[in-house]
């Protein structure tokens, strides 16, 4: 009986070849003689065959116990999948993930992670964005030390708030922080959590300005956006740094948000997306509606009240 053979659409090469549906993935392409990274010899020990599926993911087989232990551990999104381990049921597009020793050797260290976030992933959190009122004309008035030593205060006492909610920073720079809440978890709560978050950011802030106003003659305000979307997390390394942090349009979006705060002189605005997942617990508001730079169309800002 001739076995049933399938198309297999191979996005960097940009070539077809076939593939039966005894053989996996990765001997398909072997025996077409593709470059196909496969460290572990086909063993489903190592992942650098792995492939992201473009088209007809429902051609492929569910993952055995061997493919689902590793996408399990790296928190393999559905279309990611072991070429090894994988056959397909009809035809398919994929782009091989793995090119280089460069690439190889980001994933071997991507085994070391205890994080189970492993590799980059979409998912949808509550993205903060705060910066200090005053810190522009503070960080002309005293010396390079100075600066440093009081932003760094800051951050320390800011982040065990953030963390207290459940957040992580996942970013700073000068007097602004990034923090994003609900990775890897509690999404419907995140802005909630976040609000709470700045909340208690602002308690913390009025001990701390006693010490500006002891040391610096000054004190510090806190403006803050928020929103809720999609976005990519990841791991990101540098080599020389490690991080959890997010991208994508939706981050630029709450960056602008806080931004209008100077605009309405306002403290703390949400966006239409973020308010909607708080508005039992805040019916009150006012609205601000405004253009957001490097995007078209016209936003709904809420101020809780
Ligand atoms: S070749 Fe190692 S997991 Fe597929």
């Amino acid at each position: 009986m001739e076995l049933a053979s399938h198309k297999v659409n191979l996005f960097k090469e940009n070539i077809t070849i076939e593939c039966t549906s005894e053989n996996t993935i990765l001997e398909a392409t072997l025996a077409n003689h593709i470059n196909h990274t496969h460290a572990c010899g086909g063993q489903g020990k190592c992942s650098t065959c792995r492939v992201s599926v473009m088209e007809g993911i429902e051609h492929c087989g569910s993952r055995n116990d061997i493919e689902q232990k590793i996408a399990s551990i790296l928190n393999f999104p559905s279309e990611i999948r072991l070429a090894c381990q994988t056959k397909i049921t009809g035809d398919i597009a994929i782009r091989r993930m793995v090119s280089d020793k460069l690439d190889m050797d980001i994933i071997s260290e991507q085994f070391s992670e205890d994080s189970n976030s492993a590799i980059g992933s979409q998912q949808k959190v509550t993205i903060v964005f705060t910066d200090i009122v005053n810190y522009t004309s503070f960080a002309e008035r005293f010396p390079p030390y100075d600066i440093v030593h009081v932003l760094n205060r800051y951050y320390r006492i800011m982040n065990n708030v953030i963390q207290n909610h459940n957040g992580l920073i996942s970013d700073v720079a000068g007097d602004g922080i990034l923090a994003v809440f609900g990775i890897d978890g509690d999404d419907e709560n995140s802005v909630l959590c976040a609000i709470k978050a700045i909340g208690e950011m602002n308690v913390k802030l009025d001990s701390f300005n006693k010490y500006l106003l002891d040391n610096f003659n000054t004190k510090f305000g806190i403006r803050a956006g928020v929103h809720y979307g999609n976005v990519i997390v990841g791991p990101f390394d540098t080599g020389a740094m490690k991080k959890t942090a997010v991208i994508g349009d939706n981050v630029n979006y709450a960056s602008r948000i806080e931004t209008s705060n100077k605009e309405f002189d306002t403290q703390l605005l949400l966006s239409e997306e973020a308010y909607n997942q708080v508005k039992d617990s805040y019916p009150n508001y006012n609205t601000y509606k405004t253009e957001l730079k490097g995007k078209t169309g016209v936003y709904n800002l809420y101020e809780l009240i």
